[in-house]
């Protein structure tokens, strides 16, 4: 077992990253989602503290920061200079805590993690739910699984300043080993449905970093916001693009104007698609997952045009691989991995061919690996 160096922890927390089978862009549209905790995770060993400081390594940065609980506003560290980064989500959580009435103590912490950054398998999303698992144990908070997804997501959204929607901290809290997690967004009600039998999920890491992420998710955001209120103009009890059925919005769409018209019904359509991928996984019929999987990423290049060559590039070659059922970009998109469905007996020379294909067409070496659905965090008393 891997040992965080941090002799005197009482405490170790497991935090997943997760990867988005179906659902993509819609849990801002309360959607429903269909994504699976996997297991690549954030690691973290705690020995809680008495006072307000908190002490932390991120190992694989090979950095430290000690912060005051009491001064989280300004996000700066004990010395007053600016808090590095990756310390924005551990200061974000305690910002959240004590935002919504959680108590919080300081302690001192080791972390590290093995998601890859900035690849759409929400590395920074397990960070949070670690730290909140961890100040949940230390501080007794008596909140559902759901509500601690919650505070992570106020962390990011207010604390540190990405609008994201509840998907990513909702898997990485409640991950079911082989499971996908059919979670509505809008009810707030889940289930975990089990992946069709002898297959596997493979990631692609494209190695093509995000850029212009942030930005670029916004300002679908906002379409998405113009679309429901401009239908629900028209269309009593819209509230968001959850409420439009495909046909509905074909009957409609000419209210939108262009891009508006065209990112919207993906949303809708991408519904739908989630409602018949549940159905399918239920029925443990991989061939229709996999089709739907195809045509969500079609409809993310085309017409949420979130995609990028090299992503529609490994999708291309997968799809032509023997014993591929699907495959799709996972994440907001603008880079990052796709998720590959593929048949137990054929994953090997998948994966290698895959990764062939995909440096003779591209030149990028692309990062390729097997991944299992995995349980949410853990935390283990050590003492
Ligand atoms: C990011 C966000 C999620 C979700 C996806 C797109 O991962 O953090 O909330 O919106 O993009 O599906």
């Amino acid at each position: 077992m891997f040992t965080l160096p941090l002799p005197s922890a009482t405490l170790k927390v497991t935090a997943p990253g997760r990867v988005n089978l179906l659902g993509e862009h819609v849990d801002y549209n309360d959607g429903v989602v269909l994504p699976a905790a996997i297991d690549r995770t954030v690691k973290l060993a705690i020995e809680p503290g008495q006072g307000n400081e908190v002490h932390l390594v991120a190992l694989d940065l090979n950095q430290e920061v000690t912060f005051s609980l009491l001064d989280l506003e300004k996000k700066v560290d004990v010395t007053n200079s600016p808090l590095p980064a990756w310390a924005l989500y551990p200061a974000g959580v305690a910002w959240a805590a004590k935002k919504v009435g959680l108590p919080v103590i300081g302690f001192r912490g080791v972390f590290t993690s093995d998601i890859p950054i900035g690849a759409g398998l929400s590395s920074s999303a397990a960070v949070e739910v670690a730290f909140a698992a961890g100040w949940q144990a230390m501080c007794a908070w008596s909140i559902d699984p759901v509500q601690l997804a919650r505070l992570c997501q106020l962390a990011e959204n207010q604390y540190v300043g990405v609008n994201c929607g509840l998907m990513d901290q909702f898997a990485s809290v409640n991950g079911v080993a082989g499971h996908a997690l059919y979670f509505d967004t809008r009810s707030l009600a889940w289930r975990a449905v089990p992946l069709p039998p002898h297959t596997a999920l493979v990631i692609a890491d494209s190695t093509v970093r995000r850029s212009l992420a942030d930005s670029n998710y916004n300002d679908r955001r906002a379409a998405c916001e113009e679309a429901a209120r401009l239908l629900g103009e028209k269309l009593p009890g819209v509230k968001a693009l959850r409420d439009v059925p495909p046909e509905t919005f074909r009957e409609h769409a000419s209210l939108l104007r262009e891009p508006v018209r065209t990112y919207a019904q993906h949303v809708v359509e991408e519904i739908a698609r989630v409602e018949r991928a549940a159905r399918c996984l239920e029925q443990g019929d991989a061939v229709c997952f996999g089709q739907l999987m195809l045509e969500g990423h079609a409809s993310l290049r085309d017409l949420y045009q979130v995609s990028i060559p090299e992503l529609d590039t490994l999708v291309e070659i997968a799809a032509n691989l023997p014993g591929c059922y699907g495959a799709r970009l996972t994440g907001a998109g603008f880079g990052g991995c796709t998720v590959n469905l593929v048949d137990e007996d054929e994953v090997d020379d998948f994966m290698e061919s895959l990764a062939v294909d995909y440096q003779e067409a591209t030149g990028h070496q692309a990062e390729i690996y097997l991944c299992r659905a995995s349980q949410g965090a853990r935390v283990e008393r050590l003492k």
